[in-house]
């Protein structure tokens, strides 16, 4: 009878595992008509992945700056039912036609903006493939179904808020250049006003196209017809046989491990779970718990830098270059990174080999998903640029990427965010351009947290961030309201947030070697989920600095 007690008793004291189901279901988006579109599918008896197909989809149509249908993606899962993980890589392609030098003129030297404005810009979107694997392989509902509540907002027409109209203002040349985009975006071809309504209505008939046809509704048939045709006679490379053979691509995600947390993250073509994994390693050779807030955020920026010039030497799309995958997240190496950290002194990125570049944007798109069974979503989208190429093709209501930017389109020489990118990412036919997308699962007797944010280079260290506020224990409120600060190598200097590190640590840091960058705005728009499985209870947070929400239902 004692012993069943003090079993009971015991039991009672044991963290949940992540094996039973949590007693709530959670999504957090970058935008309530997206967040309310996945809860659609999930109270429609759908599960995780579908409310992952209908989130997608919705954001594509109510944050167009963010990402959509013309772009790509990285969406991570987890299968509760048998622990199965992978990552779908809906990235981007180069056109077949696509060409290491294609944006340099006769003298070498990068045209200003062919990268990133126009047609010309785009690879060949991933979206619509994803949603359709997605649905066909995981959901349990219909596209139709999944996809209803994004042709509504399209068709009817949403209310746009402060964001899009800053988006819009930033990208309003580029978008004046685009009859479609103009018509589309614009308000008599400027800024909108507060009661403008987006209103889409050949994007809900191209949705509805992929509702009934599947992926062949958006590469094929006269959706894929007026694709090439737009992007061709507007000064594109795209061809039928680009769109045809785009596919969806299911990779191994890269894992670590820290100090009793697991790791789950994007694998390449994004640089992102690899530097994550790069980073943690090297920090869990310090105490970080018991060092001062000063001396921890010298190794923390150490370790940036560090994975950083890694990024750069060595990550690119692994289906045309080695990466080293093995090495650059093994303990041993990060053991080699970390003996060159003094303790008391920055080191200057000069001093560490490589020669790279990299960008902080503020576009792109991140949610979150837990369902009740325990299913889990966490999925990084991007067009790259606001509003991506600008550029949105005739009769489809599709809006380009231009995440061909994401290249190196000269090897050394920095890009728009004056990142500098290496030969493994120089472009060539059919490759993925290298991303910093970041969705994460982190898993410990503590609970499992899901998240991820925009913000071009910068999100990798956002994710950082937010991991190891995790491991310290705190909540998504705190995860997501976390002043930021980032080094990535090249320019060689923190670049961070106001109010990210008071006057005596600043100067502290400085006198180490440190240089700063104030940042004039904010960045990043993280989506978290916790399960905590000690007290068994499900919490999700919604950056501050976007317009998102995050519900637990
Ligand atoms: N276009 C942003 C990224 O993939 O990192």
């Amino acid at each position: 009878m004692r012993i069943w007690f003090l079993l009971a008793l015991l039991l009672a004291f044991l963290p949940l595992s992540a094996s039973e189901k949590p007693p709530s279901a959670a999504i957090a988006s970058a935008h309530p008509l997206a967040t309310q579109a996945g809860f659609d599918v999930l109270e429609a008896g759908g599960n995780a992945f579908d409310a992952a197909v209908a989130v997608t989809a919705a954001l594509a149509v109510v944050e167009p700056y963010g990402s959509g249908l013309g772009g790509g993606g990285f969406w991570l899962l987890h299968r509760a039912s048998d622990g199965f993980e992978t990552m779908l890589d809906g990235r981007e392609r180069a056109p077949l036609a696509a060409d290491r030098n294609m944006y340099l003129d006769e003298k070498g030297q990068i045209i200003k903006n062919l990268s990133l404005n126009g047609p010309l810009a785009a690879g060949i979107p991933g979206v619509p493939a994803a949603m359709a694997h997605l649905a066909d392989h995981y959901g349990k509902l219909p596209l139709k179904q999944s996809l209803s509540s994004a042709i509504r907002y399209a068709d009817q027409g949403v209310a746009v808020g402060d964001s899009y109209r800053r988006m819009a203002a930033f990208r309003l040349n580029a978008l004046r250049d685009s009859t479609d985009a103009s018509a589309i975006f614009l308000q008599r071809g400027a800024v909108p006003d507060e009661n403008f309504v987006l209103k889409q209505p050949e994007l809900a008939k191209t949705l509805k196209v992929i509702a009934d046809q599947g992926e062949k509704g958006f590469y094929q048939g006269i959706v894929g017809k007026k694709l090439v045709e737009g992007v061709r006679q507007a000064g594109g490379i795209w061809t039928l046989d680009d769109l045809q053979k785009y596919q969806v691509i299911e990779r191994k995600p890269v894992y670590g491990y820290y100090k009793g947390t697991k790791i789950v993250s994007a694998a390449p073509p994004s640089s992102g779970g690899v530097a994550l994994v790069t980073m943690l390693n090297i920090l869990s050779g310090y105490d970080l718990d018991a060092l001062e807030a000063v001396q921890k955020k010298h190794f923390v920026i150490e370790a940036m830098r560090r994975a950083y010039r890694d990024r750069a030497l060595y990550l690119g799309d692994s289906d045309f270059i080695d990466v080293p995958l093995e090495q650059l997240t093994s303990r041993l190496y990060a053991a080699g990174l970390r003996a060159s950290i003094h303790p008391e002194k920055a080191t200057p990125s000069s001093m560490l080999s490589g020669n790279v570049y990299e960008n902080p944007g503020f576009h792109t798109t991140h949610f979150s998903v837990l369902d009740k069974d325990g299913n889990r979503v966490s999925a990084t989208l991007s067009i790259n640029y606001p509003f991506g190429a600008a550029f949105v093709v005739p009769g489809t209501g599709v809006l380009l990427n231009d995440e061909m930017d994401d290249f190196s389109a000269k090897p050394s020489e920095p890009n728009i965010y004056g990142l500098v990118g290496g030969e493994a990412n120089a472009i060539a036919p059919g490759k993925r351009p290298l991303s910093s997308m970041t969705p994460t699962f982190l898993e410990n007797d503590q609970g499992v947290a899901i998240l991820g944010t925009p913000g071009g280079s910068r999100i990798i260290t956002m994710v950082l961030l937010a991991a190891l506020d995790f491991m310290e224990g705190n909540r998504p409120e705190s995860w997501v309201e976390l002043k930021r600060y980032h080094h990535q190598y090249l320019p060689d200097k923190v670049q961070h947030e106001v109010d990210a590190f008071n006057q005596s640590s600043l100067e502290s840091l400085k006198l180490a070697g440190h240089s700063f960058k104030q940042l004039n705005r904010t960045y990043g728009n993280m989506q978290a989920i916790l399960w905590d499985l000690k007290n068994n209870q499900v919490e999700a947070a919604s950056d501050p600095r976007g317009e998102g929400l995050a519900e637990v239902r």
